[in-house]
């Protein structure tokens, strides 16, 4: 998969990409991402990317040009599946639209700042417009590093058995179990017997329940009910 990020601040994305899993899933080639300034692209003599907003009103609004000629540049050179711009007016994140973008081939991702982009940019390139949650972020880069990370782990190959993505929490619309590892007791603090049984039929049936039932106590609105 490749991933074209559009940002007014390339250097707040230089490590979110750099460690751990997302880092593997790029020596491994099967994650590409690439990261462009938009003032590079920015065609008046100050570089400006930002303009004050018509019909007058606070805050400043990014300009259609340099974006344009970024997308457009980007475009001639491959198909793109999806144009994401991360804006507190999105469709709110969830673990289905990561698992339906972790299949896509190509993507590029707007990062928005100021007041945001102007509309046409929204109306004329962008597929699909996403908010990490109902709070404003001071730019859309720390919500792109949040969604290329959570998609970037779905991506065939990325994961070996150890880290597999099929028991994360909501992956079946459930939170994962308590875990534990060594030792089985710790200042009187137990383990539950039953994983120290290597009974796996009473192992696994222990854990659906104990899923269940911090889905009910924590999130009830994941079992699609008023529970
Ligand atoms: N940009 C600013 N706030 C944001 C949010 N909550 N989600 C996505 N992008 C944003």
């Amino acid at each position: 998969m490749r991933i074209d990020i559009l940002t007014l601040l390339p250097q707040l994305l230089e490590s979110p990409f750099s460690a751990s899993i997302l880092q593997r899933a790029k020596d491994k080639g099967i994650l590409d991402i690439h990261l462009h300034n938009i003032r590079d692209y920015a065609t008046n003599k100050h570089k400006n990317v930002d303009d004050y907003q018509y019909g007058g009103g606070a805050g400043m609004v990014m300009a259609v040009e340099p974006i344009a000629l970024l997308i457009d540049q980007l475009k001639g050179e491959r198909e793109y599946d999806e144009i994401i711009y991360m804006t507190p007016d999105g469709e709110v994140l969830d673990q289905n639209i990561c698992n339906q973008i972790s299949l896509k081939g190509n993507i590029i991702i707007l990062c928005g700042h100021y007041k945001g982009v102007d509309e046409r940019i929204r109306e004329h390139y962008i597929t699909r417009e996403i908010s990490i949650g109902s709070y404003v972020l001071s730019g859309g880069e720390l919500a792109a590093a949040v969604l290329v990370d959570a998609i970037g782990r779905l991506i065939p190959g990325v994961l070996n058995d150890e880290t597999s993505a099929l028991t994360d929490s909501f992956q079946d619309n459930l939170l994962s179990p308590p875990v534990y590892t060594r030792p089985p007791e710790f200042r009187g603090w137990k383990v539950p017997e039953v994983l120290l049984s290597g009974d796996f039929n009473k192992i696994e049936l222990w854990r659906e329940e104990q899923a269940l039932k911090r889905t009910k106590a924590r999130r009830p609105d994941l079992l699609g009910n008023d529970e």
